[in-house]
This record gives structure tokens, C-alpha cells and sequence, in this order.
């Protein structure tokens, strides 16, 4: 169905597998545009709580945009390439449910990109990050400049955009790129457990909780305090609040309905 995804169910998290591994994995046009179907698809089932992207074969999360594509462009179709790319990571950066990077080897260029769309990302001791750009004469356009000094701070967003300097997974955590750093076997096993941990969890609280958290890059702090007053009463009115806390006060395990 998709020529560059494979795509694995398993226990309410839906697995997504970038699977070019001759070109290590680096998003084409189609691979972008397979991704915005399958995203979308997936934000709308019911049964999916939690989503993990990772790359194909041992070496490779994302090895950037596809160069060869660059390489054609010219300064309109750079337009519309950097835009297409943007849309596709802010459904998955909006998305009602989280998605993990499980960054299994290179994520340059495009790929550190994707996995700072994601909601949080853990890395395989092999895995290296990076915007090489510079290299190439040009600058991230994938959300790079935004999201990465966004997450960590300026300076360090500014030494690796500016140096193109490729980071081991030990400074990515340093730096707080990634949550965790996992041996390169243990890697998906470790983010499967955490996913279906998040799948287990009431579909509207971690709704709200991502919107709720995403806000904070959008609005100043009084009016995130008021947006999380209105999150928070409005979970009050669905079934799962009254069933987690009534579980609570059973001291027993709860069943939540996603109501
Ligand atoms: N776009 C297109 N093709 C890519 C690619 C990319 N971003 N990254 C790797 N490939 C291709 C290579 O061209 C090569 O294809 P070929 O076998 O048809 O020649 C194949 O993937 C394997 O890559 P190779 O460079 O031979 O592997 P390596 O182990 O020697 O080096 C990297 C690995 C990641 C260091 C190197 O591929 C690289 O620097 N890639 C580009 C990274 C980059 O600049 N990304 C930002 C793009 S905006």
C-alpha cells in the first residue's frame, strides 16, 4: 500500500518503519507524501493510542531530504518542497495522539527534523544527529531552525546549524535532543513498553495533554494557564475522569472507555 512505510500494529501503538534503505532511509517527495496519508489515517482510528516511527535496517534513522531532489530545485520549487515538508510534520507535531522517534542510527538534515516534530524521542547507542545543511550550501527548511533552538537553546541550535558537526547519542542526551539513550537491541522493545504504557492511558486526557503542552511554544504563560484551566474542567466531564478516580478510590486497576 505505501512503496516507502511499512507500517506494524501491535497492542493499541502503530509502528511506522521509513523503509528506503539504499538511500539510508532520506525522505523523497513520495515518502512525504505517504506520510501525510498515513498520519492522518492513523490520528483518526480509535484503537491506535500512541505511534512510533523509526527507520529501516541498523545504520539508518533518516539520512536527510533526498538530495538528489534539492539538487533540482530551483527558488520557487524550494518554496513548495520546504512547505510540503513543513505541513506534514506539523499534522504529526498536532497530531491528538503522541508520536516517539526511535532513532536507530543517522538523523541528518530531514530526519533530526522529523524526530523534532515528534512529541519526544529516545536513541539506540549508534544513533548520530545533525543539521548538515551548511554542507550543502544551504539551511534546514523542514523546521529545523525553529524546533531545534526551541527545544535546547539557541546556542547549541546555532553550533550544530552552523557547524553542519554530526552529535553521538551521549550528547544528544546531554543536551536534552533525547529522553534516553537504549543499546541498539533493546531500543524498540523499550519504546514499545513506553508506548503502550501512553495507549493505555484515557485517548482524551493525552489529548488534551499534548495540546495543553504545545501551547506553551504558541502563547504567553497566563493565557496557557487559563487554556489549561478549560482542558482541565473539560475532562471533568468525561466518563474516564469519573472512572479513573472512582478506580482510585476502589483501589482497583481502571478500565478506561476513551469517553
Ligand atoms: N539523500 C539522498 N541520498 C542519500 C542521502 C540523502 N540525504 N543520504 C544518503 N544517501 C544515499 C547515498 O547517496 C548512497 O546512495 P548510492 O549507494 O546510490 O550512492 C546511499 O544513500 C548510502 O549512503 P553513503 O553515503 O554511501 O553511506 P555512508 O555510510 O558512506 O555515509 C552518511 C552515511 C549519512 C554520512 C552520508 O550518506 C551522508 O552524509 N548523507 C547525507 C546527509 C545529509 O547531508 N543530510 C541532509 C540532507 S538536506
Amino acid at each position: 500500500m505505501y512503496n516507502n512505510l511499512l507500517l506494524e500494529i501491535k497492542n493499541n501503538s502503530a509502528f511506522i518503519m521509513v523503509n528506503r534503505p539504499d538511500k539510508l532511509n532520506a525522505l523523497n517527495s513520495e515518502t512525504i507524501d505517504e506520510m501525510k496519508v498515513l498520519f492522518n489515517k492513523l490520528d483518526k482510528d480509535d484503537k491506535i493510542g500512541c505511534i512510533i516511527i523509526t527507520g529501516s535496517g541498523e545504520k539508518s534513522f533518516i539520512a536527510g531530504a533526498d538530495i538528489a531532489e534539492i539538487n533540482k530545485l530551483d527558488v520557487i520549487s524550494a518554496k513548495s518542497f520546504s512547505e510540503k515538508g513543513q505541513l506534514v510534520f506539523q499534522i504529526i507535531e498536532n497530531l491528538s495522539k503522541p508520536v516517539i522517534a526511535a532513532v536507530n542510527g543517522y538523523a541528518l538534515g530531514g530526519g533530526c527534523e522529523l524526530a523534532l516534530a515528534c512529541h519526544f524521542r529516545y536513541a539506540s547507542e549508534n544513533a548520530k544527529f545533525g543539521q548538515p545543511e551548511i554542507n550543502l550550501g544551504i539551511l534546514p527548511g523542514y523546521g529545523g531552525t525553529q524546533r531545534l533552538a526551541r527545544l535546547i537553546n539557541t546556542g547549541y541550535a546555532n553550533e550544530m546549524i552552523l557547524t553542519g558537526n554530526i552529535i553521538d547519542a551521549n550528547e544528544a542526551l546531554r543536551i536534552g535532543l533525547v529522553n534516553k539513550v537504549f543499546p541498539q537491541n533493546e531500543l524498540l522493545l523499550r519504546v514499545e513498553a513506553i508506548a503502550s504504557q501512553i495507549a493505555s492511558k484515557s485517548a482524551s486526557a493525552v489529548s488534551s495533554i499534548l495540546k495543553a503542552i504545545k501551547s506553551t511554544n504558541e502563547i504567553p504563560l497566563k493565557a496557557g494557564l487559563e487554556y489549561e484551566v478549560s482542558l482541565f474542567s473539560l475532562s471533568l466531564g468525561t466518563e474516564d475522569a469519573k472512572e479513573g478516580t472512582s478506580a482510585f478510590l476502589e483501589k482497583r486497576k481502571p478500565v478506561f472507555k476513551n469517553k
